[in-house]
């Protein structure tokens, strides 16, 4: 009897475990309703807001804002570009996402040993990351271009002007070890040389 039990609270471990390792994040096409699974990004006039993925032709693929209800995204890629074709949803298991404060010039020293969620591609630049600051206006949500060491800014759209802040929380995720995305080699790696000169 004492053994079926221990038996079966090891067992039990072992599948908690693994149904961790498995959780991913995906991104689902947005049609204006919001997902059971969405990742909320913050609150906005008093209402939750998401994070949205978008599609700009000869710019790339960028994180932005998503209103509930408003499908149309402004895109902070040269001044704002809006679309409501080709917008993305983030959704996952809310208790692995962790938005880690960082800046310009101390974010890669910040992503050592953490999995940053990439947020798309500026077109013959990079990968950008997944970016929020809070403002009067509410949580934006934008983009983090980290292809130079040192120089990590957030840019995201308000109103019709893109704007670009040094200080911002950067949206990381609980990978438990495991690397969910192999893009992330392709960001510049810090040396300890690196480190030491930031
Ligand atoms: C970034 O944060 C570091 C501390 O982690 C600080 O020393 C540095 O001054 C900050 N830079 C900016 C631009 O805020
Ligand atoms: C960031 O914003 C400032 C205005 O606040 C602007 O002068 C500057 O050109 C912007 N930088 C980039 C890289 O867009």
């Amino acid at each position: 009897m004492l053994v079926i039990f221990v038996f079966g609270f090891l067992f039990s471990l072992t599948v908690d475990k693994v149904s961790g390792v498995k959780e991913d994040y995906y991104w689902r096409d947005y049609d204006g309703t919001i997902p059971d699974d969405a990742v909320v990004g913050g609150q906005s006039f008093g209402h939750d807001i998401f994070i949205g993925q978008a599609y700009i032709r000869d710019e790339g693929v960028f994180p932005v804002t998503i209103n509930p209800g408003v499908i149309e995204v402004a895109v902070p890629i040269k001044g704002v570009k809006r679309t409501d074709k080709y917008v993305k949803i983030l959704c996952g298991p809310p208790a692995n996402f962790q938005w880690v404060p960082a800046n310009v010039t101390n974010l890669h020293v910040v992503l050592l040993n953490k999995h940053a969620v990439f947020g798309g591609h500026e077109d013959s630049k990079g990968y950008v990351y997944i970016g929020k600051s809070t403002t009067k206006g509410g949580t934006q949500i934008g983009k983090i271009d980290a292809f130079a060491l040192g120089d990590a800014k957030f840019f995201y759209a308000s109103k019709d002007s893109e704007n670009n802040l040094s200080v911002y929380d950067i949206l990381c995720y609980a990978d438990f070890g495991q690397k969910l995305d192999k893009r992330e080699t392709l960001i510049p790696q810090m040396t300890p040389k690196d480190q030491q000169n930031i």
